[in-house]
């Protein structure tokens, strides 16, 4: 069985964008695939290194999203990145093989700088981090959006002259491309937390509803009976996820028959059913916290073993074992 890895950043609630784009997709792979799923905490760091107070906060609700959102923790392990130390000693050794110039040119480095403002020497370091997250593991399938295709060839460029040097010791990891649609938000961007425009997994249906009544529609379609134009509409993007034989919304909408009000009700109540498992799911896993911190630590110890026999073929291949 092929073995796959992926991480995501605990930056805070997740949403629907990350639940469709994510983690629906990595439920789908754990029957196929030995799975590790890492909670990137050294990564988030990279951001925002003196925001730690609602580390461990996020670090536990991004678990309990990882179980209500369907993963299953006997097949694959759930685990916080920082638990596993052979993250950071494959890191430094990754640093060696990777000149700054490749780094400094990755289109991610270049937006959130610009963006942020940042410009650490841990930021710089972020994708070398994430290949040695990759490359720890003998990964050999990567799911991940197309934004981060690039973060991944360099894992691969990385394992090929990593070999090349010292012998084999990797796999050639290769990108699984999520294909989802983008999830726009409330305002008609992507959707992301940091924008705040978002639909959280734990939001309550009263509050979903709230924030669909806000949502951006098709700024032609001012009165109900004007024509809309649903294929630029974020809300009929939800519509396709969430209201089967979606197709009824689009001519009503294109008549002027169907209102954004009517049809904004019907999303909410399609959305708020299709989405009431994971959010029952999620309360009962609230109230056990041991019972994910158990999760937690389980699949450190699975990481663990795994990354702890890498590590040793790594330094025996580089001739830095000195005695045994
Ligand atoms: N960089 C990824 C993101 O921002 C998160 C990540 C960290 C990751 N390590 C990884 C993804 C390893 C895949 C594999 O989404």
């Amino acid at each position: 069985m092929d073995t796959i890895l992926s991480g995501m950043q605990p930056t805070g609630q997740l949403h629907l964008g990350n639940y469709e784009g994510a983690l629906k997709n990595w439920a789908n792979l754990q029957d196929s695939y030995n799975m590790f799923l890492c909670i990137v905490d050294w990564h988030a760091l990279t951001a925002e290194y003196d925001k730690t107070a609602d580390l461990k906060e996020n670090v536990f609700q991004m678990a309990v999203d990882f179980l209500a959102g369907g993963l299953d923790p006997d097949k694959c392990a759930i685990f916080i990145q920082s638990e596993v130390k052979e993250h950071a000693e494959l890191h430094l050794l990754l640093s060696m093989l990777t000149t700054v110039p490749t780094l400094t040119r990755l289109p991610t480095y270049i937006e959130k700088k610009e963006q942020k403002g940042l410009d650490s020497y841990g930021f710089l370091g972020y994708p070398v981090l994430q290949a040695a997250d990759i490359l720890l593991y003998n990964a050999h399938k990567v799911p991940v959006g197309k934004d981060q295709e690039k973060h991944i060839w360099l894992a691969s460029d990385l394992a090929k002259r990593f070999n090349n040097t010292y012998g084999k010791t990797f796999n050639e990891p290769s990108v699984l491309l999520t294909k989802f649609p983008t999830i726009l938000g409330s305002d008609n961007r992507k959707m992301s937390k940091s924008l705040n425009n978002h639909i959280a997994i734990e939001d309550t249906e009263e509050e979903t509803e709230k924030k669909l009544k806000r949502f951006f529609t098709d700024p032609t379609k001012v009165r109900k009976n004007d024509p809309g134009h649903p294929e630029e509409c974020p809300v009929y993007l939800l519509h396709q996820i969430y209201t089967g034989g979606h197709e009824d919304i689009v001519a009503p909408c294109k008549s002027g028959e169907l209102g954004c009000v009517d049809c904004k009700k019907r999303l909410t109540k399609n959305l708020n059913e299709t989405v009431a498992p994971i959010r029952e799911k999620r309360k009962k896993l609230v109230e056990k916290p041991d019972y994910v911190i158990d999760v937690l630590k389980e699949g450190a110890r699975k990481a663990r073993v795994r990354a702890s026999a890498v590590m040793e073929k790594v330094r025996e291949n580089m001739k830095m074992v000195y005695y045994k």
